[in-house]
């Protein structure tokens, strides 16, 4: 009998990538995809763990599922990923019905897990050297695939979690990417983003990340590169210059998370920069790339967080004005270096000062988005609007979402037109 699985997908987009990763390996050895929990006899919940609020949702979503388990005990139910990777066994402890507990390193090992008998499959062991490489994953139907170019996180910043739940940074070579983009492409996809936790340490054999962008600009059907997320700690001048020389094909967008403006909490988060280098950088940037778009990352409220300090942030974002910023409060992680540090803000105070930052970004955002009006872009066509049938929603390089009427617009064309109104954060254009 043919068995049918059912992925949820958690967290960030690299855990997107690894379930399409894990669909690959099932649908490879004959496993079909099940359009439901109730509908597979194999259920995986690929977490996150970056925050505990993320923790607390997968614990609640496991409850639920729990009856499936109680109604047909040969239904496996894993849990995959960051969650799996941090909590271990000790899962069981309050969720003793789940069968399977896999690391990020260990989806080449699922099917020999299947088919054991064992009553519980621990599987947590992280890897200096697992890619991937060989696998293809079974991407969802659309316009863009991901294509993962390194794993794992050296960079140790004293809140995150990651570099215990994921390990450290390896490099796919050049060549298994560039095959993946070409089959990706083959197979009807024409935008490709790269990804990693720290997608510009890519470094594999000395060959470093702005030479893997060169490689991929080579491949022939490619509309659109994108990338996520850079550290500002390896953003440089050699990028900017192929960001520059590669327009429009390499989108004019970069996420470049900031975490904090302030010098102090800069160094006890271990970012490795300081609010003046920061700028500096986006400055360069804006040197080679006046109309790039710049997105950010932004944690309020980390231990000893003063509001003069809190202000450093909101004055750096007055200086850059982020085009969008995903905002959050500051969640203590364990094994992490922040875990113990004494002089954490109250949640009261966290509340008030995400309040205030997102007040400022929203903004920010309309702001730019209406500076953007009679300017003209070039947007991939990428679905009909779920709002109107009638209308086409496409996104432009620097990434900002666009409605316009379908007429004769196709998913995936590029097309060029000038934007007439900027509402929230969506854009309205003609011809
Ligand atoms: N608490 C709050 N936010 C966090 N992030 C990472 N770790 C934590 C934490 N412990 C945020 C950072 C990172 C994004 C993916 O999640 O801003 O860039
Ligand atoms: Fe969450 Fe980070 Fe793991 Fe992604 S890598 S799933 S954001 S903990």
């Amino acid at each position: 009998m043919i068995k049918r699985f059912y992925i949820e997908t958690y967290g960030c987009q690299m855990n997107e990538y690894d379930s399409e990763l894990l669909a690959g390996i099932l649908m490879d050895k004959g496993y079909e995809s099940a359009p439901s929990p109730e509908e597979a006899d194999i259920i995986l919940l690929n977490t996150c763990s970056v925050r505990e609020h993320a923790e607390q949702k997968i614990h609640s979503r496991l409850g639920e599922l729990k009856y499936l388990k109680d109604k047909d005990p040969a239904r496996k139910l894993g849990v995959v990923g960051c969650m799996a990777q941090n909590l271990k066994e000790g899962l069981l402890e309050s969720k003793p019905y789940v069968d399977l507990i896999l690391g990020p390193d260990s989806y080449r090992n699922i099917l020999e897990h299947l088919d054991s008998t064992d009553a519980h499959t621990i599987d947590t062991k992280l890897s200096k050297f697992e890619v991937y490489d060989g696998l293809f994953p079974a991407r969802k139907e659309g316009i863009n695939a991901w294509i993962s170019i390194m794993r794992g996180c050296n960079k140790f910043c004293s809140y995150c979690i990651v570099p215990y739940t994921r390990g450290r940074e390896r490099s796919r070579s050049i060549e298994s990417i560039v095959n993946e983009a070409k089959r990706s492409v083959n197979l009807g996809f024409v935008e490709i983003t790269l990804l990693g936790q720290n997608v510009n340490s890519y470094d594999h054999e000395g060959k470093r990340f702005p030479e893997l962008l060169i490689a991929l600009t080579n491949v022939q059907g490619i509309r659109r590169i994108r990338y996520t997320s850079p550290h500002p700690q390896d953003v440089d001048e050699e990028l900017m210059k192929v960001h520059a020389d590669y327009k429009p094909l390499i989108a004019n967008h970069i996420h470049l998370p900031l975490q904090s403006g302030s010098d102090a909490v800069l160094k006890a988060m271990n970012r490795t920069y300081t609010q003046s280098h920061y700028l500096k950088l986006v400055d360069m940037i804006r040197k080679y790339l006046p109309d790039m778009g710049i997105t950010t990352d932004i944690i309020v409220g980390f231990p000893g967080e003063t509001e003069a300090d809190f202000r450093e942030t909101l004055h750096v974002m007055n200086s850059v004005r982020y085009d969008s910023a995903f905002t959050f409060k500051y969640s203590p992680r364990p094994y992490t270096k922040a875990w113990d540090m004494e002089d954490k803000v109250s949640e009261s105070e966290k509340s008030l000062r995400l309040t205030e930052l997102i007040r400022l970004q929203k903004k920010h955002t309309l702001e730019n988005y209406r500076n953007l009006i009679g300017k003209e872009v070039e947007i991939l066509v990428e679905a009909p609007s779920k709002r109107d049938p009638n209308e086409m929603k496409g996104r432009t390089a620097c990434n900002k979402i666009t409605v316009f009427p379908a007429g004769a617009y196709q998913a995936k064309d590029l097309v060029k037109r000038t934007i007439t109104d900027a509402q929230g954060i969506t854009l309205f254009s003609r011809p």
